[in-house]
C-alpha cells in the first residue's frame, strides 16, 4: 500500500530519516502513485461469495495454505495479480490475504497465512480451528497492488509477502518480459512455496534467507538483481519496503510499487480525542497509537481488516473536527486505522 507521508514536526532521530527519505523518493512515490492510478483503483466486490475449504496444505514452518472452491463447484470470479480476498471468519473477524495461486485459475483460489501467535487472532483461528471441509465466506477478490504491464521487472518478497509476488511472476513469464525474483525470509524453512519456486529458471531467482547471510538483505542488495529500467513490485515488512525506497535513487530500476503487511508507523503523532456519538463517549489518542487501536480498548467489536488505510472496513462518517488523512477515506468519512485528528474529533459511531 502507498506508504503514509510523515507529518511536518518532530525531531528525533527515525523522525528526522522518514522525512529525509521521504525527500529522496518523492519521485518514486509519485510514479507509484501514477502507476496505480493507470491502472484503475481497487474496487470493493460486496456480495459475500460462500466457499469450502477444499485442502488443506503446510507450506512452511507456521505457513498453511488453503485451497477455496464454490461449495456446489463452478467458476469463480475472475483476478489478476496482487488481487486479495476480504474472508470474512466464523469469529466475524475480516482478513485479507492475497490470492496466491495461478493467475487466471477459476475454479480455485489459494491464500496463504502465516500464524501470528501475538497477532489479533485471524491467523490462529485460520490454523487452529479451520479444517478442510469447512466453509467460509469471502468478499472479492478486489486488487489494491495492481500489476502494471511492462517489459522488465525485479520481483521482491519476505516471507509470506511471496503470495501477491508468486502470481506476478507467473504473469512476466507469461508475457515473455524480463524478470528477476528475490526472496529473503529468517530461514528456509521459515519461507512458503520455496518447491514451486525451485520449478522456475533458476539463473532469474535468488534465494535469500536471514540465516545464510548472517543479516537481512539491505535495498541497494536486492535492488542490485533488477535489470536495466526495471518496475520493482515488492512485498513484506516494513524494514525491507523502507530500505529498498531509501536505495531506489541508486539503482537502475525506474520505479518501487510495493505492499507491506504490517501497519504502518505512526511518524510524528500527535495526540487528539475521538468523541463516538453514539454512546457520547470520548477517547483518548495517545500519540504512538492509532484512533483504532483506542476505540477497540472500549469498543472490542469496532470492525477493521488491512490496518493499512485501503480497505474501507474501519471506515466512519467524521461528525464534527478536521483530520489529517493517511488511507483513501473519502468524503465526510475518516479511516480509524491511519487517519488522525487534527485536534478533537467526533464520528458516527
Ligand atoms: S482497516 Fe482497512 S482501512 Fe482501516
Amino acid at each position: 500500500m502507498a506508504e503514509t507521508r510523515p507529518e511536518p514536526t518532530g525531531t528525533a532521530g527515525p523522525n528526522r530519516l522518514m522525512r529525509v527519505l521521504d525527500r529522496v523518493v518523492g519521485g518514486v512515490e509519485w510514479l507509484h502513485r501514477n502507476s496505480r492510478r493507470d491502472a484503475g483503483p481497487a474496487r470493493a466486490v460486496d456480495h459475500d461469495l460462500p466457499l469450502v475449504i477444499s485442502e488443506i496444505r503446510a507450506e512452511a514452518d507456521g505457513v498453511r495454505s488453503l485451497r477455496l472452491s464454490r461449495p456446489g463447484g463452478g467458476p469463480l470470479p475472475a483476478w489478476q495479480p496482487g488481487a486479495h480476498l476480504d474472508v470474512l471468519l466464523p469469529s466475524g473477524r475480516t482478513r485479507q490475504y492475497s490470492l496466491c495461486g495461478p493467475p487466471g485459475e477459476r475454479r480455485h483460489y489459494r491464500i496463504a497465512v502465516r500464524r501470528l501467535a501475538e497477532g489479533a487472532g485471524g491467523s490462529r483461528e485460520i490454523h487452529d480451528e479451520l479444517c478442510e471441509g469447512d466453509r467460509i465466506v469471502a468478499r472479492g477478490p478486489r486488487n489494491a497492488f495492481p500489476f502494471v504491464r511492462g517489459r522488465s521487472y525485479l520481483f521482491v518478497a519476505g516471507g509470506i509477502g511471496i503470495t501477491p509476488i508468486l502470481p506476478m511472476v507467473r504473469a512476466a513469464r507469461t508475457r515473455g518480459a524480463d524478470w528477476r525474483l528475490v526472496y529473503t525470509g529468517r530461514s528456509r524453512a521459515s519461507m512458503p512455496f520455496l518447491g514451486e519456486i525451485g520449478d522456475l529458471p533458476a539463473e532469474r531467482v535468488w534465494i535469500r534467507p536471514d540465516t545464510e547471510f548472517g543479516v537481512p538483505a539491505a535495498g541497494g542488495e536486492l535492488l542490485a538483481h533488477a535489470p536495466p529500467g526495471a518496475a520493482v513490485y515488492a512485498c513484506g515488512p516494513v524494514p525491507m519496503i523502507t530500505s529498498l525506497r531509501l536505495d531506489l535513487p541508486g539503482s537502475t530500476a525506474r520505479g518501487l510499487h510495493w505492499e507491506r503487511f504490517s501497519a504502518p508507523p505512526i511518524i510524528d503523532g500527535r495526540a487528539f480525542s475521538v468523541e463516538l456519538a453514539r454512546s457520547g463517549r470520548t477517547v483518548e489518542v495517545p500519540a504512538d497509537r492509532t484512533a483504532l487501536d483506542a476505540i477497540g480498548e472500549v469498543m472490542p467489536e469496532v470492525a477493521y481488516s488491512c490496518r493499512q488505510g485501503f480497505c474501507g472496513t474501519c471506515h466512519v462518517p467524521l461528525l464534527s473536527g478536521q483530520v489529517r488523512r493517511r488511507g483513501r477515506a473519502r468524503g465526510d468519512d475518516v479511516a480509524l486505522c491511519v487517519d488522525r485528528g487534527r485536534g478533537p474529533i467526533a464520528v458516527d459511531l
